[in-house]
């Protein structure tokens, strides 16, 4: 694979880092609750998904599945998914998973910027924190376009773009815009050197209209009532409570 500088550069840090996601991916592989980002918001309040019940048999592709427990998700709501991820780290958490819970589907090791599967042959796109911010969107959404059928949705969950122009190195995000609004586009961190992509709205609009997508819905997460603080440090509760810290996407392919 000749992978582009930025995709190394993240496969490598999951490849560091990918312990640290097995006690909170074993977490949500074992409950059938789902949730979205970093409050657990529930998918009955989010409601990104649509009706569940019409989950059953579609096929899903996650791109940038982690441990794959969204991916889990929708298999125990009858889907055939797909988990894609760069990291074999990850993927082979995902498969330890699959062996305890007894719950099986292809997991592939591929960029999801160049998925090797056929065009059109998925009805339900997801993505939370995978391709959504560690692809570069130029890439991952006309895959993602090219991988659906007509009609087919794609839905993403990634960090707020308040949450990103405040973003700081090693704390939390405050009140002040530290970035300006074009250099989220991409954005470049040390500890360890990962590149993270976050698109602003109108430009992400026009990308996801150009590759034939219609917007149907946009959820600006606020955490629930009763949310606690959560493990990560860039992110407050009080910051939370106040601007969106997190923003799901739900998007269809227009049918033709
Ligand atoms: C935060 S996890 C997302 C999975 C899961 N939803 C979660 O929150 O744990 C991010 C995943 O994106 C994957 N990833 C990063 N760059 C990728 C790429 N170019 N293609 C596919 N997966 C990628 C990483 O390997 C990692 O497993």
């Amino acid at each position: 694979m000749n992978l582009p500088e930025h995709v190394v550069k993240n496969r490598d840090a999951w490849t560091s880092t990918s312990g640290d996601w097995v006690a909170p991916g074993r977490k949500s592989w074992e409950t059938d609750v789902i949730t979205w980002g970093i409050w657990e918001l529930p998918e009955s309040e989010v409601q990104a998904l649509g009706d569940l019940a019409q989950i059953k048999g579609l096929d899903v592709v996650e791109l940038g599945c982690g441990t794959a427990y969204f991916s889990a998700w929708m298999a125990k709501l009858g889907a055939n998914p797909v988990g894609i991820d760069i990291t074999a780290a990850q993927l082979e958490t995902a498969r330890a998973f699959q062996a305890e819970f007894d719950l099986h589907f292809p997991l592939i090791e591929a960029s999801a910027e160049e998925v090797p599967l056929p065009d059109a042959s998925f009805d339900f796109a997801i993505s939370e924190y995978g391709a959504s911010i560690w692809c570069d969107p130029t890439k991952w959404i006309p895959e993602a376009t090219r991988l659906l059928r007509p009609g087919g949705v794609l839905v993403f969950l990634r960090n707020s773009t308040l949450g990103s122009l405040t973003a700081i190195a090693d704390g939390p995000s405050g009140s002040e815009l530290v970035r300006d609004y074009h250099s989220i586009d991409r954005m470049e961190w040390d500890n360890p050197p990962t590149v993270e992509f976050q698109m602003p709205h109108g430009k992400l609009i026009r990308l996801l209209r150009a590759n034939g997508f219609e917007i149907e819905d946009l959820v600006e997460v606020f955490p629930p009532a009763d949310a606690v603080e959560n493990r990560y440090d860039y992110i407050t509760l009080e910051w939370a409570k106040k601007w969106p810290s997190e923003e799901i996407w739900r998007v269809r392919k227009r049918a033709g």
